[in-house]
């Protein structure tokens, strides 16, 4: 459900026409509806209605931090990967008790400004991380509170890049090992065991896997109370899949969380829930120009004034976005095929093969649906174009949520060697 709408014949985000932020703006452009994120975040938080429930939006998805301010005034909290976003989320205003930092790869950067922060868990992925947070937690005389990510060997996501559950994964500690490392972490004094942390993928739309992966951990809860351990929090991760056309059927959050009561019931634990992409996802869309048609001989391209360097997603994981031209089609608007590229000098700067739409001319506009998660978040100066420009709507207003960098500001982080200068 998204408040991206026709009315009076041009695509609208809630009561902006998506063509009046194009001209003021320029393409190409995000734009964010701040009622499709809140209706999300209520969704996911009266799905978990009466649970203790931590739900940590996961920044990765989307870090603007207007989108960040939004989502915390819905009472989200964060799951962040790196000091950056914790910066991002602390800057938003999401309180650092509702803070979990996840990620294989912390600093000790990174661990001492989550530590003096004060967050609330860090998901811990590897016994040598466990010995260097607590020792930088000693050091700041702090005991860091750490759930430990396992890796349950459960395969599950929309696509081989984005799932994280496998065994061979560099993601959590190998299942077996991870009785062994709770003990070790008893004689670690910068560290206090509270919970278990899982997540197996992203763009998950069948339970079953899900199921499988949090009973398998909830099973490993129970082992580790017994051995002992005053485990208080469950981290079951984000991953919950959205439809990215009409054919997609994600299971709905009202079955997801569902399933996660069944699970958890009666087990007296905080259950944290990472979720990204079931709330930013469908919450945006990326609005680019047509600036050519170039036939070839079996296709004709049309070239648009976006790059891969602006959403990457169909060139990193072969991602389907629907395309909706900004002028409403009507009954006799010809419809074709074409192939979608962008300028870069890539070949995989190709955004759709053979998609049948209805035409639209150079000049015209286009929009890429459900481009709200891992949109401008993952885009790039690559081919020295700017950063890609984003809005945030809100009713009839919208605004200017992060600018185009000029050229000047672009190189500016550059500096000559002396013996050039
Ligand atoms: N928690 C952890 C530990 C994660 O690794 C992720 C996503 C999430 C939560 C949020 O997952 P979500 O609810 O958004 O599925 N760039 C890819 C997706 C990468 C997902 C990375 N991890 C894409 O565009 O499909």
């Amino acid at each position: 459900m998204h408040h991206f709408n026709y009315e009076d014949g041009h695509l609208h985000c809630e009561g902006v026409d998506l063509n009046e932020i194009a001209d003021q703006i320029g393409t190409p452009v995000y734009v964010y509806s701040t009622a499709t994120l809140r209706r999300h975040a209520r969704v996911i938080a009266a799905a978990f209605d009466g649970m203790d429930c931590l739900i940590a939006y996961s920044v990765k998805a989307n870090g603007n931090l207007a989108v960040l301010k939004t989502l915390a005034s819905e009472g989200c909290g964060a799951d962040v990967v790196s000091g950056g976003e914790l910066k991002r989320a602390l800057t938003a205003g999401i309180p650092a008790h509702r803070i979990v930092f996840s990620g294989v790869g912390k600093t000790r950067e990174e661990m001492v400004l989550a530590l003096e922060t004060g967050i609330h868990q860090f998901n811990v992925e590897s016994g040598a991380e466990l010995i260097e947070l607590s020792e930088v937690a000693m050091g700041l005389g702090k005991v860091a509170p750490v759930a430990l990510r396992v890796n349950p060997d459960v395969a599950a996501g929309g696509h081989p890049n984005i799932s994280t559950g496998k065994a061979g994964d560099k993601f959590g500690v190998p299942w077996a090992d991870a009785p062994e490392l709770y003990h070790q972490m008893k004689a670690l004094p910068g560290v206090e065991a509270v919970g278990v942390d899982v997540h197996i993928g992203s763009q998950i739309g069948d339970l079953e896997p899900m199921r499988a992966a949090f009973k398998k951990t909830i099973g490993l809860v129970k082992f580790l109370r017994d051995a002992g351990h005053d485990l208080k929090r469950i981290d079951l991760g984000g991953g919950l899949g959205i439809p990215y056309q009409a054919s997609d059927s994600p299971a709905p959050p009202s079955d997801y969380a569902q399933m996660i009561r069944d699970v958890t019931e009666g087990l007296g634990l905080q259950v944290i829930l990472e979720p990204g992409r079931v709330i930013a996802g469908n919450a945006g869309v990326m609005v680019s120009e047509v600036l050519y048609h170039k036939p070839a001989p079996d296709r004709t391209f049309l070239i648009i004034d976006a790059g891969m360097n602006d959403l990457m997603r169909p060139a990193l994981y072969q991602a389907h976005h629907d395309i909706l031209p900004l002028a409403e089609p009507s009954a006799d608007t010809p419809r074709t095929t074409y192939d979608i590229v962008g300028p870069i000098c890539e070949s995989t700067d190709k955004f759709a093969a053979q998609r049948k739409m209805p035409e639209v001319p150079a000049g015209g506009r286009i929009a890429f649906m459900s481009s709200g998660a891992y949109g401008a978040v993952l885009s790039s100066q690559y081919n020295a174009r700017p950063l890609v420009a984003e809005v945030l709507v809100d009713g009839d207003q919208y605004a200017l949520v992060r600018r185009r960098p000029s050229f000047d500001e672009m190189i500016q982080l550059e500096q000559m060697p002396d013996w050039l200068s």
